[in-house]
Protein backbone atom coordinates (compact mmCIF):
# COMPACT_ATOMS: atom_id res chain seq x y z
CA UNK A 1 0.00 0.00 0.00
CA UNK A 2 1.21 3.38 -0.82
CA UNK A 3 0.96 6.64 1.07
CA UNK A 4 -0.70 8.07 -1.64
CA UNK A 5 -3.39 5.08 -0.57
CA UNK A 6 -3.67 6.12 3.40
CA UNK A 7 -6.35 8.79 3.84
CA UNK A 8 -6.98 10.33 7.63
CA UNK A 9 -10.82 10.51 8.18
CA UNK A 10 -11.81 13.92 7.27
CA UNK A 11 -9.82 13.98 4.09
CA UNK A 12 -11.39 10.49 3.25
CA UNK A 13 -15.36 12.02 3.39
CA UNK A 14 -13.81 14.26 0.68
CA UNK A 15 -13.19 11.66 -1.49
CA UNK A 16 -15.08 9.43 -4.09
CA UNK A 17 -12.86 6.79 -5.53
CA UNK A 18 -10.89 3.36 -5.23
CA UNK A 19 -8.58 2.89 -3.29
CA UNK A 20 -8.99 -0.98 -3.32
CA UNK A 21 -10.91 -3.51 -4.74
CA UNK A 22 -14.03 -5.10 -3.31
CA UNK A 23 -13.58 -8.41 -4.50
CA UNK A 24 -10.35 -8.73 -3.23
CA UNK A 25 -11.44 -7.45 0.52
CA UNK A 26 -14.89 -9.54 0.01
CA UNK A 27 -12.46 -12.79 -0.22
CA UNK A 28 -10.51 -11.66 3.19
CA UNK A 29 -13.60 -11.61 5.20
CA UNK A 30 -15.44 -14.75 4.12
CA UNK A 31 -12.24 -16.42 4.64
CA UNK A 32 -11.50 -14.92 7.80
CA UNK A 33 -13.03 -17.80 10.94
CA UNK A 34 -13.56 -14.87 13.29
CA UNK A 35 -15.94 -13.33 10.99
CA UNK A 36 -18.25 -15.83 10.02
CA UNK A 37 -21.05 -14.96 11.90
CA UNK A 38 -21.45 -11.88 9.43
CA UNK A 39 -21.82 -14.52 6.49
CA UNK A 40 -25.02 -16.64 8.71
CA UNK A 41 -28.38 -15.79 7.58
CA UNK A 42 -29.57 -16.18 11.16
CA UNK A 43 -29.85 -14.06 13.95
CA UNK A 44 -29.87 -13.64 17.54
CA UNK A 45 -33.43 -13.78 18.86
CA UNK A 46 -32.62 -11.73 21.60
CA UNK A 47 -32.38 -8.84 19.51
CA UNK A 48 -35.14 -10.16 17.14
CA UNK A 49 -37.85 -9.67 20.20
CA UNK A 50 -36.37 -6.43 20.59
CA UNK A 51 -37.23 -5.23 16.62
CA UNK A 52 -39.07 -1.70 17.02
CA UNK A 53 -41.95 -0.28 15.61
CA UNK A 54 -41.69 3.12 13.71
CA UNK A 55 -42.31 5.21 16.77
CA UNK A 56 -39.43 3.62 18.45
CA UNK A 57 -36.79 3.92 15.25
CA UNK A 58 -37.56 7.63 15.54
CA UNK A 59 -36.89 7.89 19.03
CA UNK A 60 -33.83 6.04 18.73
CA UNK A 61 -32.88 8.54 15.88
CA UNK A 62 -33.71 11.76 18.17
CA UNK A 63 -31.95 10.29 20.82
CA UNK A 64 -29.12 10.25 19.03
CA UNK A 65 -29.21 13.68 17.47
CA UNK A 66 -29.88 15.24 20.98
CA UNK A 67 -26.24 13.06 22.03
CA UNK A 68 -24.76 14.95 18.69
CA UNK A 69 -26.09 18.35 18.95
CA UNK A 70 -23.14 20.13 18.96
CA UNK A 71 -21.61 22.09 15.96
CA UNK A 72 -18.60 19.82 16.12
CA UNK A 73 -20.53 16.58 14.68
CA UNK A 74 -21.35 18.56 11.59
CA UNK A 75 -19.41 17.25 8.81
CA UNK A 76 -20.70 18.32 5.46
CA UNK A 77 -20.46 15.68 2.28
CA UNK A 78 -18.03 17.96 0.19
CA UNK A 79 -17.83 14.73 -2.12
CA UNK A 80 -21.26 15.13 -3.17
CA UNK A 81 -21.23 17.69 -5.83
CA UNK A 82 -18.45 15.85 -7.23
CA UNK A 83 -20.06 12.19 -7.22
CA UNK A 84 -23.47 13.76 -8.26
CA UNK A 85 -22.34 16.73 -10.53
CA UNK A 86 -26.59 17.08 -12.14
CA UNK A 87 -27.17 18.89 -8.87
CA UNK A 88 -24.87 21.75 -9.87
CA UNK A 89 -25.75 21.58 -13.31
CA UNK A 90 -29.37 21.34 -12.85
CA UNK A 91 -32.04 23.33 -14.71
CA UNK A 92 -33.19 26.83 -12.57
CA UNK A 93 -35.66 26.37 -10.02
CA UNK A 94 -34.77 22.66 -9.55
CA UNK A 95 -36.39 20.96 -6.70
CA UNK A 96 -34.48 18.84 -4.44
CA UNK A 97 -36.15 16.14 -1.78
CA UNK A 98 -33.32 15.11 0.45
CA UNK A 99 -34.67 12.23 2.99
CA UNK A 100 -33.61 11.81 6.35
CA UNK A 101 -31.71 15.09 6.46
CA UNK A 102 -30.16 14.55 9.87
CA UNK A 103 -28.54 17.76 10.57
CA UNK A 104 -28.01 18.42 7.32
CA UNK A 105 -24.19 17.41 6.10
CA UNK A 106 -26.08 16.61 2.65
CA UNK A 107 -28.24 19.42 2.62
CA UNK A 108 -26.20 22.33 2.91
CA UNK A 109 -23.80 21.43 0.03
CA UNK A 110 -26.88 21.01 -2.07
CA UNK A 111 -28.18 24.68 -1.42
CA UNK A 112 -24.71 26.18 -1.90
CA UNK A 113 -23.86 24.12 -4.89
CA UNK A 114 -26.50 26.03 -7.28
CA UNK A 115 -27.55 29.13 -5.96
CA UNK A 116 -31.22 28.68 -7.74
CA UNK A 117 -32.10 25.41 -5.95
CA UNK A 118 -35.08 24.69 -4.54
CA UNK A 119 -34.75 21.87 -1.37
CA UNK A 120 -37.06 20.21 0.72
CA UNK A 121 -35.28 17.90 3.85
CA UNK A 122 -37.39 15.41 5.88
CA UNK A 123 -36.26 13.03 8.60
CA UNK A 124 -38.53 11.24 11.11
CA UNK A 125 -36.63 12.83 13.62
CA UNK A 126 -38.00 16.29 15.54
CA UNK A 127 -34.45 16.83 16.96
CA UNK A 128 -32.32 16.01 13.91
CA UNK A 129 -34.88 18.89 12.28
CA UNK A 130 -33.98 21.32 14.88
CA UNK A 131 -30.19 21.07 14.49
CA UNK A 132 -30.39 21.10 10.35
CA UNK A 133 -32.22 24.41 11.05
CA UNK A 134 -29.78 25.93 12.87
CA UNK A 135 -27.36 25.03 10.90
CA UNK A 136 -28.63 26.53 7.90
CA UNK A 137 -29.53 29.96 9.58
CA UNK A 138 -25.67 29.48 10.78
CA UNK A 139 -24.56 29.37 6.76
CA UNK A 140 -25.31 33.40 6.99
CA UNK A 141 -26.85 32.92 3.88
CA UNK A 142 -30.24 34.16 3.00
CA UNK A 143 -30.52 32.62 -0.33
CA UNK A 144 -29.83 29.54 1.07
CA UNK A 145 -32.51 29.87 4.05
CA UNK A 146 -35.02 31.27 1.81
CA UNK A 147 -34.89 27.90 -0.36
CA UNK A 148 -34.75 25.40 2.41
CA UNK A 149 -37.66 23.82 3.20
CA UNK A 150 -37.61 21.11 5.85
CA UNK A 151 -40.41 19.05 7.63
CA UNK A 152 -41.14 15.81 10.06
CA UNK A 153 -41.87 12.40 8.05
CA UNK A 154 -41.58 8.91 8.26
CA UNK A 155 -41.44 8.31 4.84
CA UNK A 156 -41.13 4.29 5.15
CA UNK A 157 -44.49 4.05 7.00
CA UNK A 158 -46.77 7.08 6.49
CA UNK A 159 -45.15 8.16 2.97
CA UNK A 160 -44.64 11.77 1.75
CA UNK A 161 -47.36 14.68 2.24
CA UNK A 162 -49.44 15.35 -0.62
CA UNK A 163 -48.41 18.87 -0.61
CA UNK A 164 -45.18 17.54 -2.24
CA UNK A 165 -47.54 15.59 -5.36
CA UNK A 166 -50.64 15.72 -5.14
CA UNK A 167 -52.63 12.57 -6.07
CA UNK A 168 -53.16 14.19 -9.51
CA UNK A 169 -49.95 15.17 -10.44
CA UNK A 170 -48.44 11.79 -9.15
CA UNK A 171 -51.31 10.25 -11.97
CA UNK A 172 -49.96 12.64 -14.36
CA UNK A 173 -46.32 11.65 -14.00
CA UNK A 174 -47.22 9.22 -16.07
CA UNK A 175 -47.40 10.95 -19.24
CA UNK A 176 -44.76 11.53 -21.56
CA UNK A 177 -43.21 15.47 -20.30
CA UNK A 178 -39.45 15.55 -21.60
CA UNK A 179 -36.24 17.25 -22.94
CA UNK A 180 -32.66 16.23 -23.41
CA UNK A 181 -30.36 17.12 -20.36
CA UNK A 182 -26.38 16.94 -20.31
CA UNK A 183 -24.68 17.04 -17.02
CA UNK A 184 -21.09 17.07 -16.43
CA UNK A 185 -20.33 13.61 -17.77
CA UNK A 186 -24.03 12.26 -18.92
CA UNK A 187 -26.38 13.15 -21.02
CA UNK A 188 -29.79 11.21 -20.79
CA UNK A 189 -33.66 12.29 -20.51
CA UNK A 190 -34.64 14.12 -18.03
CA UNK A 191 -38.73 15.64 -17.67
CA UNK A 192 -39.70 19.27 -18.24
CA UNK A 193 -37.64 20.93 -14.48
CA UNK A 194 -39.73 23.61 -13.78
CA UNK A 195 -43.70 21.34 -14.67
CA UNK A 196 -46.42 23.23 -12.14
CA UNK A 197 -48.59 20.95 -10.37
CA UNK A 198 -50.93 19.78 -13.29
CA UNK A 199 -53.98 20.10 -11.02
CA UNK A 200 -56.06 23.38 -11.45
CA UNK A 201 -56.28 24.02 -7.57
CA UNK A 202 -52.38 24.22 -7.33
CA UNK A 203 -52.38 22.35 -4.32
CA UNK A 204 -48.97 20.61 -4.17
CA UNK A 205 -45.20 21.65 -5.96
CA UNK A 206 -45.64 19.68 -8.41
CA UNK A 207 -43.22 16.90 -7.14
CA UNK A 208 -39.63 16.67 -7.34
CA UNK A 209 -36.77 16.57 -10.43
CA UNK A 210 -34.19 14.79 -7.73
CA UNK A 211 -34.63 12.57 -4.69
CA UNK A 212 -30.92 12.11 -2.38
CA UNK A 213 -31.13 9.26 -0.28
CA UNK A 214 -27.67 9.54 1.32
CA UNK A 215 -26.71 7.05 4.30
CA UNK A 216 -30.23 6.73 5.42
CA UNK A 217 -32.19 3.59 3.47
CA UNK A 218 -30.02 1.65 5.91
CA UNK A 219 -31.55 3.35 9.02
CA UNK A 220 -34.92 1.07 8.04
CA UNK A 221 -35.91 -2.38 9.08
CA UNK A 222 -34.89 -4.40 5.08
CA UNK A 223 -39.13 -4.83 5.03
CA UNK A 224 -39.61 -1.73 4.90
CA UNK A 225 -37.39 -0.51 2.54
CA UNK A 226 -39.51 -1.77 -0.76
CA UNK A 227 -41.98 0.70 0.56
CA UNK A 228 -39.78 3.45 0.79
CA UNK A 229 -37.91 3.28 -2.41
CA UNK A 230 -42.01 3.23 -3.82
CA UNK A 231 -42.59 6.42 -1.73
CA UNK A 232 -39.14 7.85 -3.85
CA UNK A 233 -40.70 6.74 -6.79
CA UNK A 234 -43.97 8.24 -6.29
CA UNK A 235 -43.07 12.04 -6.13
CA UNK A 236 -40.25 12.43 -8.39
CA UNK A 237 -41.21 13.69 -12.33
CA UNK A 238 -40.76 11.39 -15.11
CA UNK A 239 -36.85 11.07 -15.73
CA UNK A 240 -36.01 12.31 -12.07
CA UNK A 241 -33.14 10.77 -10.47
CA UNK A 242 -32.89 9.00 -7.58
CA UNK A 243 -29.61 9.37 -5.84
CA UNK A 244 -28.17 7.27 -3.47
CA UNK A 245 -25.29 6.10 -1.25
CA UNK A 246 -25.12 4.33 2.06
CA UNK A 247 -23.34 1.59 3.52
CA UNK A 248 -21.17 -0.95 1.14
CA UNK A 249 -21.17 -4.60 2.09
CA UNK A 250 -18.31 -5.35 4.57
CA UNK A 251 -17.94 -1.71 5.46
CA UNK A 252 -15.19 -1.85 8.19
CA UNK A 253 -18.08 -0.71 10.59
CA UNK A 254 -20.11 -3.93 9.74
CA UNK A 255 -16.74 -6.17 10.78
CA UNK A 256 -16.53 -4.33 14.01
CA UNK A 257 -20.29 -5.27 15.21
CA UNK A 258 -20.57 -8.13 17.67
CA UNK A 259 -22.21 -11.65 16.79
CA UNK A 260 -25.01 -10.10 19.64
CA UNK A 261 -25.68 -6.93 17.51
CA UNK A 262 -26.82 -9.04 14.86
CA UNK A 263 -30.78 -8.61 13.84
CA UNK A 264 -30.84 -10.66 10.96
CA UNK A 265 -28.90 -11.20 7.09
CA UNK A 266 -26.38 -7.64 7.34
CA UNK A 267 -28.82 -5.79 9.63
CA UNK A 268 -27.35 -5.24 12.85
CA UNK A 269 -28.73 -3.00 16.11
CA UNK A 270 -26.00 -0.01 17.45
CA UNK A 271 -25.83 0.29 20.81
CA UNK A 272 -27.85 3.35 20.96
CA UNK A 273 -30.69 1.57 19.12
CA UNK A 274 -30.69 3.49 15.61
CA UNK A 275 -29.58 0.39 13.12
CA UNK A 276 -27.75 -0.07 10.06
CA UNK A 277 -28.01 -2.01 6.84
CA UNK A 278 -25.03 -2.82 4.71
CA UNK A 279 -25.91 -3.62 1.07
CA UNK A 280 -24.92 -5.30 -1.65
CA UNK A 281 -24.95 -4.31 -5.34
CA UNK A 282 -28.14 -6.34 -6.29
CA UNK A 283 -29.80 -5.35 -2.77
CA UNK A 284 -29.78 -1.89 -4.01
CA UNK A 285 -30.29 -3.32 -8.32
CA UNK A 286 -34.10 -5.13 -6.47
CA UNK A 287 -35.14 -2.54 -4.81
CA UNK A 288 -35.39 -0.15 -7.44
CA UNK A 289 -36.22 -1.81 -10.29
CA UNK A 290 -38.93 -3.29 -8.26
CA UNK A 291 -39.96 0.28 -7.70
CA UNK A 292 -40.06 1.22 -11.19
CA UNK A 293 -36.54 2.64 -11.70
CA UNK A 294 -33.85 2.39 -14.42
CA UNK A 295 -30.19 2.13 -12.82
CA UNK A 296 -27.66 4.79 -14.41
CA UNK A 297 -24.76 3.87 -12.31
CA UNK A 298 -24.43 1.74 -9.67
CA UNK A 299 -20.89 0.63 -8.03
CA UNK A 300 -18.82 -0.09 -4.54
CA UNK A 301 -16.41 3.06 -3.72
CA UNK A 302 -13.97 1.45 -2.02
CA UNK A 303 -11.59 4.21 0.14
CA UNK A 304 -8.90 3.62 2.74
CA UNK A 305 -8.20 5.76 5.66
CA UNK A 306 -6.22 6.17 8.55
CA UNK A 307 -7.69 6.38 11.96
CA UNK A 308 -5.28 9.89 13.58
CA UNK A 309 -5.48 8.45 16.84
CA UNK A 310 -4.45 4.62 16.77
CA UNK A 311 -2.97 4.69 13.14
CA UNK A 312 -5.33 2.13 11.94
CA UNK A 313 -5.97 1.37 8.38
CA UNK A 314 -9.88 1.50 7.60
CA UNK A 315 -11.41 0.20 4.60
CA UNK A 316 -14.68 1.99 4.17
CA UNK A 317 -17.19 0.42 1.48
CA UNK A 318 -20.15 1.99 0.26
CA UNK A 319 -22.97 2.09 -2.39
CA UNK A 320 -22.77 4.50 -5.27
CA UNK A 321 -26.43 4.61 -7.35
CA UNK A 322 -28.13 6.96 -9.87
CA UNK A 323 -31.52 5.99 -10.69
CA UNK A 324 -34.14 7.44 -13.00
CA UNK A 325 -37.96 7.42 -13.19
CA UNK A 326 -38.97 6.27 -16.69
CA UNK A 327 -40.04 9.30 -18.73
CA UNK A 328 -43.24 7.35 -19.96
CA UNK A 329 -44.54 3.66 -18.67
C1 LIG B 1 -27.09 8.55 8.97
S1 LIG B 1 -28.25 9.84 8.95
C2 LIG B 1 -28.00 10.52 7.34
C3 LIG B 1 -28.24 12.02 7.31
C4 LIG B 1 -28.00 12.75 5.99
N1 LIG B 1 -28.74 12.19 4.88
C5 LIG B 1 -26.54 12.84 5.65
O1 LIG B 1 -26.20 12.76 4.48
O2 LIG B 1 -25.71 12.99 6.56
C6 LIG B 1 -29.79 8.99 8.75
C7 LIG B 1 -30.98 9.92 9.00
O3 LIG B 1 -32.19 9.26 8.61
C8 LIG B 1 -33.20 9.59 9.54
N2 LIG B 1 -34.21 8.54 9.46
C9 LIG B 1 -34.14 7.27 9.93
N3 LIG B 1 -35.27 6.60 9.66
C10 LIG B 1 -36.08 7.46 8.98
C11 LIG B 1 -37.40 7.37 8.44
N4 LIG B 1 -38.08 6.23 8.52
N5 LIG B 1 -37.94 8.46 7.82
C12 LIG B 1 -37.23 9.62 7.75
N6 LIG B 1 -36.00 9.76 8.25
C13 LIG B 1 -35.41 8.70 8.85
C14 LIG B 1 -32.48 9.68 10.88
O4 LIG B 1 -33.14 10.47 11.84
C15 LIG B 1 -31.14 10.30 10.46
O5 LIG B 1 -31.17 11.71 10.59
Amino acid sequence: MTTRNIRNISEAENYYSKDFDWEGLREEVETNPCLQFHLLPHFSQNIANQIEDAQQNSEAWNKFHARHSTGKFFKERRYLLKEFPELASCEDNSKVLEVGCGNGSTALPILRGRQSIILYACDCSSEALERVKEIINDANSISVKHRFHPFQCDFSTVGFPSWLACSTCRGSFLQNHNLRFSGANNSYIINDLNQPCSNEVKCCVGGVDFVTLIFTLSALPLDRMPNAIAQCFSVLKPGGLLLFRDYGLYDMTMLRFEPGQKMGFREYLRSDGTRSYFFCLNTVRNLTTAAGFTEIELEYCCVKSVNRRNGKIMKRVSVHGKFQKPTCT
